[in-house]
Formats: structure tokens, C-alpha cells, sequence
């Protein structure tokens, strides 16, 4: 694993209580990183994931808000950056597939209006209300903006159409906002592939699909929460880029 010293560096990380975002607080704080966690209000494990940081005596709050309502990220992402006293990183990692079983992009009644809608409030504009919170306390550290995107959101393939289209609108955003806010603050975002996680849809994951990548598995939380450091604790002079964490995946099938 790479190293950074996090010590007085302070972070929020949405959709942090399991997967990728947990992973991801959980290393900024074994780091030094005064962490804040966010995931939805009525989620349990959010007290478990904060509580098991304490455990290991980090520095670790929860910041339980839904980023995809605008009253409920802002007034989340302002009690946060209260309770840290400033932010040096925002990780917009919340995201969902609104489906537990995958849609085909043929199917063109499963998408409603309203999956339409959940998924742009959660995937697209809780990481825009969150953003534009945090922004006057980022600028005040120069500090970094890492948004998970995925794949599905540059060579489609994902849960839907619609999480397809969110994802690759979030990139579209992330390099919009690194154009905005240079120099002081820098906004990535990393592509995920397949990610062992508790994600809600399930995929049919079968050997020789993981085999077909070439690193022959899935992305463990820890791989992609390593990408989120680099790009926020490192990378000085990366801004606008997305970090494509997919083993090899979308370059094509393994070739042993
Ligand atoms: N799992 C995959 O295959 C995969 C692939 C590519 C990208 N991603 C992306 O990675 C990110 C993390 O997913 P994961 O794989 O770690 O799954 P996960 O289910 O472990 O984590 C997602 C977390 O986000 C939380 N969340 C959902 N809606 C929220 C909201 N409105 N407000 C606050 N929190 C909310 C969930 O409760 C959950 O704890 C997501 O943005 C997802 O789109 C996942």
C-alpha cells in the first residue's frame, strides 16, 4: 500500500459504511485523518463502521444525511465540516443501481421516471450538493475532490442504461469542476470495475468471468480506496483525470 502522512488533514467520505467508502475512511484515518462518514440516516452499519474506527482509536465521526436530498446533504456536509473544524477532502463515493437485478439496455419500461430520478438525485447530484457545500472550506485548505464514478460510465455495461448514463454525467461533472476550481482545489475521479462489496445488484460473477480479467479477480474495497489516497494525498499536478481501477478490464479480455 502506498503511504501519506494525514496527520491535522481532515476528510468526508459519502456512502462510507461499507464497501469502497468504508474502506476508504478507514484507511485516510489508520493515516491520521480525522475522518467523517456519511451514509443514509436509517442505515445501522453506519454507527458499526464509526464505531469500529474508534475501536482501532482513530479519529472517526458519522454524518449520517441522504446525498441525493438537497436539504439533508447540505445540512449533513455543514455539520461535518463543523465537527472537523475544515475540510481537505471530499470523497463523493454514495451511489446506487436502484435495481438488485441487472436491466438490459433493451428494456425500456423497467426504467421509470422515478428510477430516473433516484438515480440522478444519488449518483449525479448528491455529489453536486456536496461539492458546492464543501467548496469555500476546500479552497480555504487547497484541498481535493475525489468523486467514484465507474466504467459503466465510460464503456457502459452497468446495472442499467440509466446508472450507465449517471455515472458518465459525474465524470462529465468531475472534469467541469476541475475547471473551475484549479488551482486551488483538484477534482478526480476513479472508474471502478468489479468490485467485491455488498453492492446491491447482484451480478452473475462466475470463474471464468473473473478469469477473463486480467488481474483474474474482483477489485477489493482496499484497491479502490488506495486510487481515492493517491489522488487525494498525492498527485499535486493531477487534476480533471479518471482513474480507471478495473484490473485490466476494460482493456480486453485476458490473453492467458
Ligand atoms: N460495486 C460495484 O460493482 C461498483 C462498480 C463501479 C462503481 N461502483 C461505485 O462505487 C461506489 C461505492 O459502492 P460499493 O461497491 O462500495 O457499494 P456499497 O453498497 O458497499 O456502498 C455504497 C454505500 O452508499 C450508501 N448510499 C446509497 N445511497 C446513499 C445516499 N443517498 N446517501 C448516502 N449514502 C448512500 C449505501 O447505503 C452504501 O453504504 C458507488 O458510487 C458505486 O456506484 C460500484
Amino acid at each position: 500500500m502506498i503511504n501519506a502522512n494525514l496527520e491535522n488533514k481532515t476528510a468526508l467520505i459519502t456512502g462510507a459504511a461499507s464497501g469502497i467508502g468504508f474502506a476508504t475512511a478507514e484507511m485516510f484515518a489508520s493515516l491520521g485523518c480525522k475522518v467523517a462518514l456519511n451514509d443514509l440516516p436509517d442505515n445501522k452499519r453506519l454507527t458499526q463502521s464509526v464505531n469500529a474506527l474508534l475501536a482501532k482509536g482513530y479519529h472517526a465521526i458519522a454524518a449520517p444525511g441522504d446525498t441525493g436530498n438537497e436539504a439533508s446533504a447540505t445540512s449533513m456536509v455543514s455539520q461535518a465540516i463543523e465537527d472537523l473544524n475544515g475540510l481537505d477532502y471530499l470523497v463523493n463515493n454514495a451511489g446506487t443501481p436502484g435495481t438488485r437485478k441487472p436491466i438490459p439496455p433493451n428494456d425500456l419500461d423497467t426504467p421509470d421516471a422515478a428510477f430516473w430520478a433516484q438515480l440522478l438525485s444519488v449518483n449525479l447530484l448528491g455529489p453536486w450538493y456536496c461539492t458546492k457545500i464543501a467548496l469555500p472550506s476546500l479552497r480555504e485548505r487547497n484541498g481535493a475532490i475525489v468523486n467514484t464514478a465507474s466504467i459503466a460510465g465510460i464503456a457502459g455495461n452497468g446495472s442499467s442504461s440509466t446508472y450507465c448514463a449517471t455515472k458518465a454525467a459525474l465524470i462529465s461533472l468531475t472534469q467541469e469542476h476541475a475547471r473551475a476550481f484549479g488551482p486551488s482545489v483538484r477534482v478526480n475521479a476513479i472508474a471502478p470495475g468489479v468490485v467485491e462489496s455488498d453492492w446491491d445488484c447482484r451480478f452473475e460473477r462466475t470463474e471464468e468471468m473473473l478469469a477473463s480479467i486480467p488481474m483474474k479477480r474482483a477489485g477489493l474495497p482496499i484497491d479502490y480506496a488506495e486510487a481515492i489516497l493517491f489522488l487525494c494525498a498525492g498527485g499535486s499536478y493531477i487534476t480533471g483525470h479518471i482513474l480507471v481501477v478495473d484490473g485490466g478490464l476494460t482493456t480486453g479480455p485476458s490473453a492467458t
